[in-house]
């Protein structure tokens, strides 16, 4: 639910024209009903609370609230279940925030007990690598970094991919994506493991259809990257693309090698990678493609 603020001083409307507005809006044709609001108040508060039952002016309209707004980006709460809605609400809440809320869920049972939270994921969140990019057949498809919100999309995803996908993207034939496994896919610190998801769709009830990361390997100069694409998308290009940003995003943070284990059966990979704009050396073993890209100098000429 919503409370409105209707303090001295303020531009506001009372909870009677709020309600007239969301009803305007579902009626309208394409009509949504946008909420946009700071993630904390003056006094530093959390605007984003787990319940509005002890404030006044309450509105009851979670079933006609499209979209939640605030400077930490868009939650998207169309058709979500109550927990899918908490975290996406937690996403946008200010990142001091999040540890508290992410908790408080938990206790109230609006969010599993297995909920991971990670205090990286919420300060170092890099909002500047959000990108849209037109693919083969006019398919434009948005990228951004992944959230903890995006848990219930990648296990989705992850259910669509045939058993090959399955086992050359985790070299195993798992059957399972449970909820505790995904969160160490999407809980990250944006430092050591970076991911971008890419989604079709409107913005707001977006698919994820790709997701590419690199993992920093402690103690080398080396992250290991790894793709997957929707079957459904495969072979327009978005891997591609998704390597290419991974490289600038590699470089520009520092990191001077990049490493992939590639099963050699997977022609589309290997494809993939030898696009690569640095030289790419490649080790055979036991079926295997061990492969480095070099993006530094001076692991270049070792
Ligand atoms: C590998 C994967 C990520 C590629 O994604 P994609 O978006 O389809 O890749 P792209 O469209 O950018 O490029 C695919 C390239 O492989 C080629 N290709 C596709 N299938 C192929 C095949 N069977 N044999 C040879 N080449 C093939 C395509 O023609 C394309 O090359 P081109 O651009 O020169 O024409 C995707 O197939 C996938 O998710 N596979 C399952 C998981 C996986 O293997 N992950 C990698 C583990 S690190």
């Amino acid at each position: 639910g919503i409370a409105l603020h209707t303090g001295r001083g303020n531009v506001t409307a009372g909870p009677g024209e709020a309600q007239e507005f969301f009803t305007g809006a579902s009626f309208s044709p394409g009509g949504r009903t946008i909420f946009a609001l700071p993630s904390r108040n003056l006094k530093g508060e959390s605007n984003i609370i787990l319940s509005v039952e002890d404030l006044p002016n309450q509105l009851s309209v979670r079933e006609s609230l499209d979209l939640v707004v605030t400077e930490y980006g868009v939650a998207s709460l169309t058709g979500k279940t109550i927990r899918e809605r908490a975290l996406a609400l937690i996403d946008i809440a200010h990142p001091d925030d999040r540890e508290m809320l992410v908790a408080s869920a938990k206790k109230n049972h609006l969010l599993f007990p297995d909920q991971a939270y990670l205090p990286e994921s919420g300060h170092f969140y890099p909002q500047e690598l959000v990108f849209t990019q037109t693919f083969k057949d006019g398919l434009t498809v948005r990228f951004r970094p992944i959230r903890p919100s995006d848990v219930d999309e990648m296990r989705r995803l992850f259910y669509r991919f045939s058993d090959e996908a399955v086992y050359y993207r985790y070299f195993s034939p798992i059957k399972t994506m449970p909820h505790a496994r995904m969160q160490e896919y999407v809980n990250v610190d944006y430092r050591n493991t970076m991911s971008i998801v890419g989604l079709v769709g409107e913005p707001g009830e977006g698919r994820i259809i790709a997701e590419a990361r690199y993992v920093r390997t402690p103690g080398t100069p080396f992250a290991d990257l790894a793709f997957v694409v929707d079957e459904a998308y495969q072979g327009k290009g978005i891997a591609t693309f998704l390597f290419m940003t991974l490289i600038k995003i590699a470089k520009d943070r520092g990191i001077e090698g990049l490493k992939a284990d590639v099963l050699s059966t997977n022609k589309s990979m290997i494809k993939v990678l030898e696009k690569a704009p640095y030289p790419v050396q490649a080790v055979l073993d036991s079926g295997v493609y061990e492969l480095k890209i070099p993006l530094s100098e001076k692991l270049a000429s070792e």
